[in-house]
C-alpha cells in the first residue's frame, strides 16, 4: 500500500493527515509538536480553526525542512469572494510562517444556508484560488463540503478542476453519491471526523472486526476509509493515539468485511450485529 496519492495535477498528497479542528486549542503548539514527533506531516487547518500560528511555530521549531510537510488550509465563510479569499489567503500564509501552501480550500460553499446567491459566489472564489494556484502560490486547490451539486455549479464554470472534497465520512456516514461522484472526476476526497466524533467506535460490527483483525476500532475505521481511497484526517490528543492511528499499512480488511462497513447502519443500532455478536 502507498503511503501517497497523487493528485489530478501530480502533486502527491499523504494517504493521511492531522487534523487540527478544536487541536491546539489556545493556539498551543505543543499538540502539533507531538503529531511530528508521531510521524505526521501532513496538516490540516483552516483560518476558522486558529490553529494555523501554533502550526506554523511547531513546523519552524521542529527543524525539519518546510517541503517535508504538507499543509492544507480553507477559507472561511466570511472570506469568500475573488478579492476577500486572495487576502484571506496571504493572512493564513503569514500564520502560517510560509511563502507557498500544499493546499487550498473552500471550506462550505454557501456561507449560511438561507443564502441565495450562492452559486455566483462558490464560482467568484474559486476564480481567486485559480488565480493563487497559477502563480505558483499553493500546489493544489480544492473546496470542503461540497456536495453533489455544489460540486456540479463549479465543475461547468471553472477552469481548473478542484483537486479534492474534505466532507465528513466515516462507517455510518459514507455520503456515496458525493464520493462516486467525486472519484468518477478524480477529485480525491478527504474525511473529517474519520472516526465518527468517537461515537461509531462503539458500534458492534467495528468493535468485532477490531478483534477479528487484532486491531483497535479507530484502526478499522481509518484502514476502511484508506481502502475507499478516501484520505482520513484524525486528530488525537495523546502522542499513543496519534501513532496508533497510522498503524494501519500492514494490514487490508477483507472484501466482504469492507461490504459490511459499507452497509453499516449509523446511530440507535440495537446492539447485537449477526456477524459480531458482543462477547458477554
Ligand atoms: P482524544 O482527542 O481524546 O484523543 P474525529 O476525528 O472523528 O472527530 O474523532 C476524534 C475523536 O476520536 C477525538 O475525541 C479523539 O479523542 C478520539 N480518538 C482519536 N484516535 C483514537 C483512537 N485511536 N482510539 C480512540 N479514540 C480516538
Amino acid at each position: 500500500m502507498k503511503d501517497c496519492y497523487e493528485l489530478a495535477n501530480g502533486v502527491k498528497i499523504p494517504c493521511m493527515g492531522y487534523g487540527t479542528y478544536k487541536a491546539a486549542e489556545g493556539n498551543n503548539e505543543s499538540i502539533i509538536k507531538t503529531a511530528i514527533e508521531a510521524g505526521y506531516r501532513y496538516f490540516d487547518t483552516a483560518s476558522f480553526y486558529d490553529t494555523e500560528e501554533a502550526i506554523g511555530r511547531a513546523i519552524h521549531e521542529s527543524g525539519i525542512p518546510r517541503e517535508e510537510f504538507f499543509l492544507s488550509s480553507k477559507a472561511w465563510k466570511t472570506e469568500m469572494g475573488y478579492e476577500e479569499v486572495k487576502k484571506a489567503f496571504a493572512q493564513t500564509l503569514e500564520k502560517l510562517g510560509t511563502d507557498y501552501l500544499d493546499m487550498y480550500l473552500i471550506h462550505w460553499p454557501l456561507p449560511n444556508p438561507e443564502y441565495k446567491d450562492w452559486k455566483e459566489l462558490d464560482i467568484e472564489t474559486w476564480r481567486g484560488l485559480e488565480e493563487l494556484y497559477k502563480a505558483g502560490k499553493v500546489k493544489a486547490i480544492g473546496v470542503s463540503n461540497f456536495l453533489l451539486h455544489h460540486l456540479e455549479n463549479l465543475i461547468q464554470n471553472c477552469e481548473i478542476m478542484p483537486m479534492a472534497d474534505q466532507i465528513e465520512f466515516h462507517p455510518g456516514f459514507t455520503q456515496e453519491a458525493t464520493v462516486r461522484y467525486c472519484q468518477e472526476k478524480g477529485i480525491y476526497v478527504q474525511a473529517w471526523s474519520p472516526l465518527g466524533r468517537k461515537r461509531v467506535l462503539e458500534h458492534p460490527l467495528l468493535v468485532g472486526l477490531a478483534e477479528k483483525y487484532n486491531k483497535s476500532a479507530a484502526q478499522i475505521c481509518l484502514r476502511y476509509e484508506i481502502q475507499r481511497q478516501v484520505i482520513p484526517l484524525p486528530k488525537a490528543s495523546t502522542k499513543e493515539r496519534m501513532v496508533q492511528n497510522y498503524q494501519v499499512f500492514d494490514f487490508e480488511i477483507e472484501k466482504e468485511d469492507m461490504y459490511r462497513i459499507d452497509s453499516m447502519q449509523p446511530a440507535g443500532w440495537s446492539g447485537e450485529h449477526p456477524d459480531f455478536p458482543r462477547v458477554k
